[in-house]
């Protein structure tokens, strides 16, 4: 399987502190079945160079392949809406056109047509991060399906599917994935403990709602065609 959106990088975000719990993390991914994982650390208040992310990856890979971890860690990043595309090119996932899109925690703005217009217009493909987690879009789903197109794709969170982030956020990631309108089921893993980067169990619940053969193509081939860059 492969994980798209994965806060594992040691030291850039509100992911792991250190190494050691970022080769910790990688562990149990390995052990649930992931061998790909899109580190996509915050680009919100704090822009870290590309290079950066670059470097602590390479880092990152150097420790798993000493350790026989059988994990490929590729760069990305999670994007919030509403910095300017501009400052966005050197965060795509493993430089392909798709960017991880994150919209406030609290609701959606008026604003998220136009914002992801504009990310489209730079030749971004966005993909929006954990829409079951977004209070306007609990209320109102039918506001996140007209967001969508071809070029505009949809995350959601494997903790979702399982209730861990409470009964509205799994209700609405389960009628979600029921619309048809998910490509990715993402671990936003920040550590082994507490969200730690499991995708079996939310694949497992996705299988009941929509069968297992689509529950799969969301955490292999849908991801796969993302770090090939293609579609
Ligand atoms: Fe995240």
């Amino acid at each position: 399987m492969i994980d798209l959106h994965c806060h594992i990088l040691a030291g850039i975000d509100d992911g792991p502190a250190v190494l050691s719990q970022s080769i910790a993390m990688a562990r149990i991914a390995a052990a649930d079945g992931i061998s790909q994982i899109a580190a996509t650390p915050h680009i919100k208040n704090k822009l870290h160079p590309p290079a950066v992310i670059s470097k602590a990856v390479a880092r990152l890979n150097t420790a798993l392949a000493e350790r026989r971890i059988p994990v490929e860690i590729v760069p990305g990043g999670e994007a919030y809406a509403l910095l300017d595309p501009l400052l966005l090119k050197g965060y795509t996932i493993n430089n392909s056109r798709y960017i991880l899109i994150e919209f406030p925690h609290t609701h959606l703005p008026r604003t998220a047509g136009d914002l992801l217009f504009k990310l489209v217009s730079q030749g971004f493909k966005p993909i929006i991060v954990h829409p079951e987690r977004n209070p306007s879009i609990i209320r109102r789903p039918d506001l996140l399906l007209k967001l969508l197109n071809s070029n505009i794709l949809v995350q959601i969170t494997a903790g979702s599917l399982s209730g861990n982030f409470g009964r509205q956020e799994m209700e609405c990631a389960c009628y979600l994935l029921e619309q048809g309108v998910v490509s990715f089921i993402g671990t936003d893993a920040h550590s082994a403990e507490f969200r730690p980067p499991i995708l079996s169990q939310g694949v497992n619940i996705a299988a009941g709602i929509i069968g297992r053969r689509k529950a799969l193509a969301l955490v292999t081939s849908n991801p796969a065609a993302v770090l090939g860059g293609k579609t």
